[in-house]
């Protein structure tokens, strides 16, 4: 961690005044080097006050999306311990593909304050503006076959439910197999890509977009997503959030990479799925069909019965299920 990054984690931590003296002392700098950290984080928008004879004092926990505060706040194992923020990027799945091809470590970060071609499922576009949202992607190396990475991305999505629930206090559901909701719109779509050699997977990259603070959502998606800000009334410190959620995600990872299925995630996963005893509509490319949603198997399948009393299981990587009445 740059010295900026640290006095910003020291005065975060501490919620009081540090004097400039000690943060000399701690980096065996000048007073004036530290003034100048200070003042770039000023200018990065950070309420700092200096008072004499007392020193700095971090003011408020501004919404401020940035590499110091991405730094200063991520302390996993390895998810995030490698960071790259830009202000402006394509698509930050774009972008960790060629990290992943250039060698980039597993657990690698990619996030975004806007982009300018994100891309959603199927082909579709991303909206994604600049200082509101949550763009980002995470490079994985994992060490199992090829079939078994469809379920990573239902552990993004817990992750995701858990974070807003511990950052925001709010309730989310996820509709299989990987939004999630809040009453009964969406607010968060991931997009996995894996780049696979014969039956070895060479990365995986789980891309993530959050509405977190957009006050007005584009009349073509406002009948079927919403933002954290829109449901709660409250906005959400970015970089808080996004921290939160590649907490769960690491611990949940470890438990898919350990087991190998969703084993136990399946109680919480099913207990937030939206779709639970709902009729469904079955996209799938070898015939569409209607049943009841009955949640989740370990290997995150949706088990879906049918009006004659079968259970089909519907694969997450090839169809999607709409629900009958609107969204969900
Ligand atoms: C969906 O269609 O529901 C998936 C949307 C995924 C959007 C995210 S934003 C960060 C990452 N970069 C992209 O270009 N897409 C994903």
């Amino acid at each position: 961690m740059d010295m900026k990054t640290e006095i910003l984690r020291l005065l975060r931590e501490s919620g009081d005044y540090i004097s400039g003296q000690e943060f000399c002392r701690r980096f065996g700098v000048s007073r004036t080097a530290v003034w100048k950290a200070v003042n770039q984080l000023k200018e990065e928008g950070y309420g700092i006050e200096a008072v004499q004879n007392k020193g700095y004092r971090l003011r408020s926990n501004p919404d401020v999306l940035s590499s110091s505060e991405l730094k200063s706040r991520i302390q996993n194992q390895w998810a995030g311990n490698r960071i790259y923020f830009y202000e402006e990027t394509g698509s930050t799945n774009i972008d960790a593909k060629r990290l992943g091809e250039e060698g980039a470590e597993h657990g690698t970060v990619v996030v975004a304050d806007k982009q300018s071609a994100g891309r959603g499922r199927r082909g579709r576009s991303w909206q994604s503006p600049a200082g509101k949202d949550i763009y980002f992607t995470i490079l994985l190396r994992p060490p199992f076959l090829p079939g078994k990475a469809a379920g990573l991305t239902l552990v993004m999505a817990l992750s995701v439910a858990q974070a807003i629930e511990g950052a925001c206090s709010l309730k989310t559901g996820i509709k299989w197999p990987n939004d999630v909701v809040l009453n009964g719109k969406k607010i968060c779509g991931i997009l996995t890509e894996m780049n696979v050699e014969t039956d070895y997977i060479q990365h995986v990259v789980i891309g993530v977009g959050i509405n977190v603070n957009l006050d007005v959502m584009p009349e073509e998606i406002s009948r079927t997503a919403t933002s954290i800000l829109l449901e709660s009334g409250r906005e959400t410190a970015r970089a808080e959030l996004l921290q939160e959620v590649l907490a769960r995600f690491e611990e949940n990872y470890g438990m898919y990479e350990r087991d190998l299925d969703l084993r136990d995630m399946l109680e919480e996963y099913n207990g937030r799925l939206v779709n639970l005893g709902k009729q469904v509509r079955v996209l799938d490319p070898k015939g569409e069909f209607e049943g009841i949603a009955r949640g989740i198997d370990a290997s995150g399948e949706l088990l879906v019965e049918t009006q004659d009393k079968n259970t089909v299981r519907v694969y997450a990587g090839e169809v999607s299920v709409r629900g009958m009445y609107g969204y969900v």
